[in-house]
Parts: C-alpha cells; structure tokens; sequence
C-alpha cells in the first residue's frame, strides 16, 4: 500500500502516525495558569532533543483552532513541569487528558499531591518518580493547523533514589508506560540488549586490507 501525504486530511494523518510512531513516551506536564490554578494534562508527542544543556520538546495541538491550557500557561509563564508516567499512573494520567472547565485545575479535581519545584513556578506530581523541571527555551509553531512545539530546557531532575544506579536509571524498576494509539497503552515489555554494532564491521572486513 502507498499512500501519498498529499491527499491525506489531518484526521487521516493523524491517525496513520499514532499508529507508526510508537511506542510514545507520556510528558505529563503541570503548569500554572491564571489566577495560579495549576494544570496537568498528558502529551505523548514528547523527546528529548538536546543534552547539552539537557532539553525536551512536546508538541501541544490545537483545540478548535485554540491554544490547550498547557501551551497558553507555558507561553504566559515561561515554565513547565514534565512528570515521567510509570504503569500505575496510567489512571489519573489519563484521566487529566479530559477537557476540565477552566478554573478547575486537573490535580485539585482529582486530589493530586503536588510538591514545589526548585527553580520554576510550576509544582511538580507527587505521585511521578522522576520530575523534569523545565524553563520555556523555544516555541516553534508548526503545519497548517499552527501545533507549538514547546522546547524546554531541563534545570532541575528530581529523580526518585531507587531510580537511580552509577548515573544511569533503573529503567527495569521505572517501570514507564507508554502510548500507542488512541486509548492504548503499553508497559515495557522485555528488554533486548545487542551485541556493538562494531561487530558487524569484523564479520564483513570493513576496512581490513
Ligand atoms: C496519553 C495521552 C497523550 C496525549 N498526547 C498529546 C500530545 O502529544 N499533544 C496534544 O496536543 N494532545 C495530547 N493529548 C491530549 C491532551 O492531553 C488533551 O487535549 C488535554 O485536555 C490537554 O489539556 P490542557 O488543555 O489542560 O493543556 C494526549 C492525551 C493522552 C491521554
């Protein structure tokens, strides 16, 4: 089957990529909006895209041509929390992807602890064991229906202890949920580790005379 991108509506797109890129990694982002309601919602299109400094990007969509809470707050207050989404989250995660009214912050409706962050306004989810603290770096507004690709740059990684062995995390024990498409979600599933990919050199004598 081919299918050109040209005849595809955005629906139709859309559906095809939530189903070719996955799995997804879940941002479960906080932030504070008017009057200091504080936000929560969960948006898989989300990598990190640099190290040095460290930054990730999530891409927030449109609602009916209108900016979701997560981007308004983000590009009002420059600030966002992204809270890693482990297995047993995947409940009130989900549930905060529901269209709250305004004014009816996502952790106080569904009484979720939250904890100050170091550097930036917006708190942190108790519940989530690693929090990425992040300053606003970069907003690129993208396609014809204008998604914001929100970049941050991480300045604080509260990581829980467990979680973390000689600089490197546990990912066995982070246990992290994934997204596939539409109300699908995955654990991690097993883990394969492969031999260098150098090997593939020596077994092919690349590069010997
Ligand atoms: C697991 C999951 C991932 C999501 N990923 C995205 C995403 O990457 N981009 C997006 O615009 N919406 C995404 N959504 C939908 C938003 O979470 C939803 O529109 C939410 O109401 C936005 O909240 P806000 O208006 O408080 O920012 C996702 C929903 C779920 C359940």
């Amino acid at each position: 089957m081919e299918i050109s991108a040209a005849g595809l509506d955005a629906g139709a797109a859309y559906k095809l990529l939530v189903g070719i890129v996955v799995p997804r990694p879940i941002a479960w982002v906080t932030t504070v909006g008017d009057g200091g309601v504080v936000n929560a919602a969960p948006f898989s299109c989300y990598t990190f895209v640099s190290n040095h400094p460290p930054m990730v990007a999530v891409n927030c969509g449109r609602r009916e041509g209108a900016l979701k809470d997560t981007a308004r707050n983000i590009a009002a207050g420059g600030g966002f929390v992204v809270n890693v989404v482990t297995e047993e989250l995947a409940g009130p995660m989900h549930e905060t992807s529901a269209e709250f009214p305004a004014g009816l912050g996502e952790p106080a409706a569904l009484g979720l602890e939250l904890l100050p962050s170091k550097f930036i306004k917006s708190p942190r989810l108790a519940c989530s064991p690693i929090n990425l603290e992040c300053m606003l770096h970069q907003i690129i507004e993208l396609g014809e229906l204008k998604s914001q690709l929100v970049v941050g740059e991480i300045v604080m990684f509260h990581i829980r202890d467990d979680l973390l062995d000689n600089g490197k995390i546990e990912t066995r024990r982070l246990r992290p949920l994934a997204r596939l498409g539409g109300r699908n979600y995955a654990p991690l599933g097993d883990i394969m580790t492969m031999p260098p990919a150098e090997e593939a050199l020596r077994r092919l004598r690349v590069g010997e005379d």
